[in-house]
């Protein structure tokens, strides 16, 4: 087993894995944001992902300065991969970690150099590899190694954690495979898959994401044909689902940083190559334009006359702090431009990231009014416990209720109100 590890990037992905690792190796956790490395010093996990108990007992050593970490015998590269405004792959980030970790090498440790972070098959050796023995003369092979393991945690998922899931790995060479596989294999009981080749890794990851994002695509667009036949997207998939192959996806609002993006990795790279795929990116706009369907709906719904909206939850999904990519901020900025006078709550997002991200205000007295309609767009559980006395007490007589994602019992829907669900 390697003695060092250096994680970089310590956010919803690299904190999980950096504490795992930090029980069975010395762990050192790089993050260029000064405050996410004093919060997490404090014992604050802002990402909602580690429990103050667990990261106080985690044996971490946190910096957000390179100089700091003493060189390592693995690098584990967790940075955000995001696309840029004409949906196109940017990686910024990733190559800027990268040249962190080239200056951080000691060739004399022959490090292995994994990335974690989703990208398109090719990344991790023809960019990022080429970008180290670009700036740092170093023989790849020779002087470090590359290794790629795609991250499958799901944030807010207590059941799938980074210790029971199957970790697929991948390495350049045979002997460092073996190396990755065992450094995995100490931290989950899931057992780690080999994968047959670097890019083959990238590829999984991204089609698994890709998959879901299509799948999600067709719900939404049933949801649509069966509304226009006064159906319940909800009672057709009941009935449609004891089918024993018939696949249990759901409509919903699809935001945050992988699903919604990563299909686009996929068709960057499908694009360099002379394809252009059309499956793969039919479901982003079906996924994209659901939002506004929804406010559109529930401004047709009453009778086009503006009132008073309570949307709850701001988050991408439930359960989570994490605002990125949301489309609950498409549904409000919708129902706006209808006319609707729009107030936000939710008691996990951070108020500050949401008018930074979004331009949005979270009212932290939204449940003193009544509202016209009321929304419920992200179940966080905080909403649920106790939901029947909480809707009922904001809707306004004769007011609609929006439980967009079928979360609510009907016991405890609010009575006497119009309601609906997606
Ligand atoms: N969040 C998820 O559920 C999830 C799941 C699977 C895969 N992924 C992938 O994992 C990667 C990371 O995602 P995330 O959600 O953890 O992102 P994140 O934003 O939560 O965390 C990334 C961290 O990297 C830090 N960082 C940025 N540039 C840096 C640099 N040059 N040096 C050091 N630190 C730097 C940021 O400050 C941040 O704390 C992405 O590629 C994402 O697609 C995410």
């Amino acid at each position: 087993m390697h003695k060092r590890v250096t994680v970089v990037g310590i956010g919803y992905v690299g904190l999980p894995l950096a504490v795992a690792l930090s029980h069975h190796v010395e762990v050192w956790g790089l993050d260029i944001d000064q405050r996410r490395v004093d919060e997490l010093k404090a014992g604050h996990d802002r990402t909602g992902e580690i429990e103050p108990d667990r990261l106080a007992a985690a044996p971490l050593n946190l910096t957000a300065q390179p100089a700091e970490c003493p060189p390592s015998d693995i690098y584990i590269v967790t940075v955000p991969t995001p696309i840029d405004g004409d949906n196109r792959p940017d990686l910024t980030i990733l190559l800027a970690a990268t040249r962190t970790v080239a200056g951080m090498i000691d060739p004399a440790r022959r490090p292995i150099i994994i990335y974690e972070s989703t990208v398109y098959p090719g990344v991790t050796e023809e960019i990022c590899g080429n970008e180290i023995v670009t700036i740092t003369g170093l023989v790849r092979g020779r002087d470090f190694v590359l290794a790629y393991s795609p991250e499958r945690i799901n944030p807010g998922d207590r059941e799938h954690t980074i210790d029971k899931i199957i970790k697929v790995v991948s390495a350049e060479s045979p002997e460092v495979l073996d190396e990755v596989a065992a450094l995995y294999g100490a931290i989950t009981t899931g057992g780690v898959y080999r994968a047959s080749s670097i890019k083959a890794a990238e590829a999984a990851k991204v089609i698994e994401n890709a998959q879901r994002d299509i799948n999600i695509a067709f719900m939404n667009e049933i949801a649509q044909i069966l509304e226009r036949m006064d159906l319940s997207v909800w009672d057709v998939l009941a009935a449609a689902r004891t089918k024993w192959n018939f696949l249990p996806f759901q409509p919903g609002l699809v935001g945050g940083h992988c699903i919604g993006v990563d299909p686009y990795y996929l068709q960057h790279r499908a694009q360099e190559l002379g394809y252009e795929p059309r499956v793969v990116i039919a479901g982003r706009a079906v996924n994209d334009g659901m939002a506004h369907w929804v406010a559109d709906k529930l401004h047709s719904q009453r009778s086009e006359k503006a009132g008073r909206v309570l949307v709850l939850g701001l988050t991408f999904k439930e359960n989570v702090p994490d605002l990125r990519n949301s489309k609950v901020a498409d549904l409000v900025s919708r129902l706006a431009a209808h006319g609707h006078i729009v107030t936000v709550h939710d008691p996990l997002a951070d108020p500050g990231e949401a008018f930074h991200e979004w331009g949005l205000t979270i009212d932290p007295d939204a449940f003193d009014a009544r509202y016209d309609s009321v929304v419920l767009a992200v179940p966080h559980r905080a909403y649920l416990d106790g939901a029947e006395d909480l809707f009922a007490s904001l809707l306004a007589p004769g007011g609609t209720f929006v439980d967009l994602k079928n979360a609510v019992e009907d016991r405890s829907m609010p009575r006497q109100a119009d309601t609906w669900s997606m």
